[in-house]
Order: C-alpha cells, then structure tokens, then sequence
C-alpha cells in the first residue's frame, strides 16, 4: 500500500523571529512512518518541523505552516490507498504576519487570528480521496463522544483517540494508549504501549 502520514506541529508566524505552534513533538506520526515501512508499506511524510530524524525509504516533504501542510497534502494524497493524519495544526494562524520584529513598545499586544484550512476535513469533499482515510483526535474530555463525532464530521473511516489531558502518554511521551473509532461504530482499545509499539498494531489493524 501507499501511505500518506501527517506529522509534527505547525508553526504559524507572528514576525521574522516569533510562531505560533503546539507541544506535539512527531513522535507519533515519524513511529507511524517506520512501522508502516517495516511492514512492506510505501510512505510519503509530510511533517511539521521536528527535532527527529525521518525514517530511511520514505518520502519526506518538510513544511511549516498549515497552509503549505495543506498544499503538499492536496498534492500527494490521491498518489496513496491510505492516508493517516497525525499532525497537529495549529487551528489558527496570525491575520497579519508583521514584516519587521515586533517591538516590545506598548504594554498590550493584540494579535487577530483566522482559522486555518482544516486538512482532514478537505481530504473527501475538496480533494476527492476515496482511499482509507484515519484522523487523529487529541480529548481531553468526552473521548468517545467527541471521536464518533469527528469521526463522520471529517468523513473519516477511523479516527484513533487519545486522551491528552493524562501526563504519561500522547504529546512529546514516548508511550501512547488509544482507542480506534471505526466508521463501522466498534472501538478497540490497544493498551498502553510504545508509541512504535501502538503504531505497529495501527498500521496491522487498519491496513
Ligand atoms: N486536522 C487537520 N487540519 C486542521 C486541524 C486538524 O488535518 N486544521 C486533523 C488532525 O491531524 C487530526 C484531526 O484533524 O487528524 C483532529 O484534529 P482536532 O484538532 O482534534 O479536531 P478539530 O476538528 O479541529 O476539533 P477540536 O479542535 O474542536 O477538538
């Protein structure tokens, strides 16, 4: 199979030396690209900026902000049969990028922020991918309702929840535990594991 994997933050840009970004580290999304290659899979990785070094046989395309994530998304995803997005988009990016860096010259600063393009959500209905398509849902409350939720919102035929709001697992651990929302309606619970571990049975499972 071909596997298109979303990972990392997105960094959003406030001047020439300032961002917006998020706590994900890509360690998820970059496990998720080595286990799918280890099991016989061809990946293309769109990731955010990290500080890991990409798994060796795949196709990296390195991007920044959540409009070129959409971009290289729109471009290379029907080349795939699946498509796993893990990344975390910044919902939102600054209105006005400022061309100079900022000055710290008044006592309140007020940034006007726009939504971002939502990728997963694009995948069906504006790029017209029919392959298997997975999404992510970061909870910190209400995980099953919210995940079944997203699940059919984005159109999605699985969504893999994690609960954030837990200290040993998910952003920048080693380790995760999740649930896998199937359009179906089951849910599989895969306990607590190495995220190389989680990402092994995600890939075997859905694949
Ligand atoms: N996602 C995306 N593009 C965005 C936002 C999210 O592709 N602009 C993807 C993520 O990669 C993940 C899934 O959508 O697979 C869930 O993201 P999340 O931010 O949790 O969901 P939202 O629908 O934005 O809902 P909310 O933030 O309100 O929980």
């Amino acid at each position: 199979m071909r596997i298109l994997i979303t990972a990392g933050p997105t960094r959003e840009p406030i001047d020439p030396v300032r961002y917006l970004s998020n706590r994900s580290s890509g360690k998820m999304g970059y496990a998720l690209a080595k286990q799918a290659i280890a099991l016989g899979h061809e990946v293309t990785l769109i990731s955010g900026p990290v500080s890991i070094e990409p798994p060796e046989g795949i196709e990296i395309i390195r991007v920044e902000t959540a409009d070129k994530m959409f971009d290289a998304v729109k471009a290379k995803i029907n080349d795939g049969d699946m498509a796993i997005f893990c990344a975390a988009v910044s919902d939102y990016r600054v209105a006005d990028i400022a061309d100079e860096k900022i000055k710290k010259d008044s006592n309140t600063l007020t940034l006007t922020l726009i939504k971002n393009p939502d990728i997963l959500g694009s995948a069906r209905k504006d790029f017209g991918f029919s392959g298997t398509l997975v999404g992510f849902a970061a909870e910190t409350e209400n995980i099953d309702t919210n995940a079944r939720e997203k699940l059919e919102r984005k159109d999605c035929d699985f969504i893999v929840a994690n609960d954030v709001s837990r200290s040993d697992i998910g952003f920048d651990r080693d380790a995760n535990e999740v649930v896998i929302y199937s359009k179906d309606g089951s849910a599989t619970r895969l306990e607590l594991a190495s995220k190389d571990e989680i990402s092994r049975q995600i890939i075997e499972r859905i694949s």
